[in-house]
């Protein structure tokens, strides 16, 4: 659990801003563990990690996972979680052995290609040897047959992270780690991909996960909840919370369908911000491209414990009735982090500082202060203010990925380019960058490599400045 004097970390909003604690690894034994998992090697056993220096066991090496079919029953009394997962990956090599991201729960049975595979549990990693080796580039089918009391993890900033239970359900969010809290995962945004739910819970009680409803069914007392979303999907942003919820469905001009489901204690004060979603939707759809996924909606729930929101794909999860602002963030994310990936944890500002600019513009757009006035703002902070503590594309561990530079001086660093590129030439930047990596992943390289083709600029030395190093640049 996290000590009550940590923060949970995320989108600082202006309640719980400040006093964030970060208790990373030593360097030393960060370089360490990330030589020893490393990416895939030459060899027939998948690595143990994605090669990601922040979450060294994070993801696995070997195979790409195409679809997860998940299905879970939940009883919010005795907080057993029930599960199936049927993972469908094709192996990048070939494959003696290879694991899959899974952190407590028992697991009962696994097969590839509905064959009983051996099986060990080593910390996170659910280590699968298939009776027979799974060939390069083929498509295999692992089964993972589960159970038992989901627990949060702890991240490294001390926040609560996963399968995180509340006094009628679970707040399910899982960036960056908590995927693997209830269900087996290749648990790295490199590696996305297609997911069906169906979640069965006691009757009166919703399971909310990803994309478009397909189907609820009653029997016995107990409700199951058919979910599915088609397009590719990080791990972490998969859910399927569980709560008594009061449930809003309507189709939005355009087409798209929205289910939001509110706790009722947080039914009033979020019922003005939740009406603007579909015009906040069609705002951010005219300025960033064409809104990237089926199904659309919030989560609104109690849940202090985690203390925070997050962009879960195609239906944003709330920890309480959110303001606009955060509205408008964790909508921005659909396009930026959610459609357009990361594939390091390193460049997350390319989440946080894009949807922390939407909130500007959003402002400025909308009879609010300008994009510059927040700018001017926080750079009148003091030089040793923790804004200017590390560069934003640079956090150094995986203990700093949601403090204030990575959010405020990524934002900051978006209206630099804008000054430098002029609005036309930015916004078709925005665009670009939506259209051009949706459905997939972008690196920071990327994007700097885009704003320089775009614009016929060098900008090598403001993104240097902005996002690259310490400090409080001297010029604003
Ligand atoms: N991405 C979320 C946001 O919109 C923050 C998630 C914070 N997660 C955490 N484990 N502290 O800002
Ligand atoms: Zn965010």
């Amino acid at each position: 659990m996290t000590p009550p004097h940590q923060q949970p970390t995320g989108r600082p909003a202006p309640d719980r801003r400040g006093g964030l604690v970060a208790a990373g690894l030593p360097i030393a034994v960060v370089a360490l563990l990330a030589a020893a998992a490393g990416p895939a090697t030459a060899g027939t056993v998948g690595s143990s990690g994605a090669g990601d220096p922040y979450f060294v066991l994070a993801g696995n090496g070997g195979y790409n996972v195409h679809h997860y079919d998940l299905t879970l029953g939940y009883d919010p009394k005795s907080r057993h979680l029930d599960g199936r997962a049927v993972v469908t990956a094709r192996a990048t090599q070939r494959l003696t052995r290879f694991d899959l991201d899974l952190k407590g729960l028992k697991v009962a049975r696994v097969t590839v290609d509905g064959v009983k595979a051996a099986f060990r549990r080593d910390g996170q990693e659910l280590v699968i040897t298939p009776r027979t080796a799974v060939r390069k580039d083929k498509e295999f089918r692992t089964t993972v047959t589960y159970a038992g009391t989901p627990k949060p993890v702890t991240d490294p900033d001390g926040s609560l992270d996963g399968w995180i239970p509340t006094d009628d359900g679970a707040f399910v969010a899982g960036e960056p780690q908590g995927a693997m809290t209830w269900f087996p995962a290749n648990n790295h945004p490199k590696d996305k991909a297609s997911y069906d739910f169906a979640v069965t819970v006691p009757d009166g009680t919703t399971a909310v996960a990803n994309g478009v409803l397909r189907g609820k069914k009653t029997s016995h007392g107990r409700t199951t909840f058919r979910w599915r979303q088609s397009e590719p999907m990080a791990a972490y942003l998969a859910t399927a919370t569980v709560g008594r919820f009061k449930v809003e469905q309507y189709t939005a001009p355009g087409g798209l369908k929205v289910y939001n489901a509110v706790d009722p204690r947080e039914a009033s004060a979020s019922a003005p911000v939740l009406k603007k979603l579909p015009s906040v939707l069609a705002w951010e759809s005219k300025v960033f491209g064409p809104y990237p996924f089926h199904g659309a909606g919030a989560v609104v729930d109690r849940a202090p414990q985690a203390g925070y929101a997050l962009e879960t794909q195609a239906r944003p999860l709330y920890d309480r009735a959110p303001d606009l602002s955060t509205l408008v963030h964790e909508s921005a994310h659909q396009w930026f982090g959610d459609s357009v990936s990361l594939t390091t944890w390193k460049d997350i500002w390319l989440n946080e500082g894009f949807a922390t600019y939407a909130e500007w513009l959003y402002d400025e757009q909308h009879g609010g202060r300008s994009a510059q006035k927040a700018f001017d703002a926080l750079y009148a902070s003091a030089a040793d203010s923790d804004l200017w503590a590390f560069p934003p594309a640079n956090p150094g561990s995986g203990a700093r990925i949601f403090d204030t530079p990575v959010y405020a001086r990524g934002a900051m660093a978006l209206h630099k380019l804008r000054k430098a590129v002029g609005d036309r030439t930015f916004f078709r930047i925005l665009r670009t960058w939506a259209g051009d990596h949706r459905d997939g992943h972008g690196t920071t390289a990327q994007f700097i490599r885009l704003s320089e083709r775009r614009s016929g600029k060098d900008l090598d030395k403001l993104f240097h400045t902005w996002i690259g190093t310490k400090g409080k640049p001297s010029q604003p």
